[in-house]
């Protein structure tokens, strides 16, 4: 079982780009690792275009793309090969040929029961650390823009040193302004209720403050 906060396995796969070594190929790079149930299948086809219209974001957020499923390396090919030719999008991003499944299990990306990957997202930072894994059902598709709003969140997260609240930055509450983590002992109530005063933060409590994001 894989968590979030450990290290990326180090493991060897076969991509639709050829042999790559993970997480060292992304080494120094964000990278998002996602699977889907299989090749040839009408939701996981809506996925892959989605995917593909909104690569250009991950990259600029500085992350690479990669899927997987368990099929082998010619399915994702002409699966790719598919979606070019009727949808008029050409898949860029490498794609996990893990035909033997060793891969999807060493993830835990196999639902009890089931002998294809559910859809699964692994957010890994520029250090191979884990740092989200989200899983949805084989029915249900994924939405990319929330996987981005994960990934630019982490990286606030990290640049910053501050938490992001529901739906950031549309959140009902505190709008597009930041969580500064809540104070965990005396002297950090007491400070927190001095930049309250300077008027550095804005809180409902001690325990809730924000501020703008600079
Ligand atoms: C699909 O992508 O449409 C799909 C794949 C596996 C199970 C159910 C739906």
């Amino acid at each position: 079982m894989v968590i979030i906060g450990q290290k990326f396995p180090e493991i060897e796969v076969n991509t639709t780009h050829g042999k790559m070594k993970l997480p060292e190929h992304f080494k120094g790079k964000w990278f998002v690792l996602f699977s889907h149930p299989a090749d040839f299948t009408p939701v996981c086809t809506t996925e892959f275009y989605a995917m593909q219209i909104r690569l250009k974001k991950f990259k600029e957020l500085g992350a690479e793309v990669i899927g997987l499923s368990i099929d082998q390396v010619f399915s994702h090919l002409k699966w790719a090969e598919w979606i070019k030719d009727n949808l008029n999008v050409e898949i860029e991003f490498p794609i996990i040929a893990d035909d033997r499944g060793s891969v999807a299990e060493a993830l835990g990306m196999i639902p009890e029961g089931s002998t294809n990957t559910a859809r699964a997202v692994f957010i890994v930072d520029p250090k191979g650390v884990i740092r989200a894994i989200v899983y949805y059902p084989a029915e249900v598709g994924r939405d990319w823009d929330e996987v981005l709003r994960l990934l630019r969140a982490l990286q606030v997260s990290d640049k910053n040193g501050v938490a992001l609240p529901h739906k950031w930055p549309e959140n009902e509450l505190i709008k597009d302004n930041v969580i500064v983590p809540p104070a965990g002992s005396v002297d950090l109530i007491k400070k927190r209720k001095e930049q309250k005063e300077r008027g550095e933060i804005k809180c409902y409590d001690w325990w809730l403050c924000y501020k703008e994001l600079k």
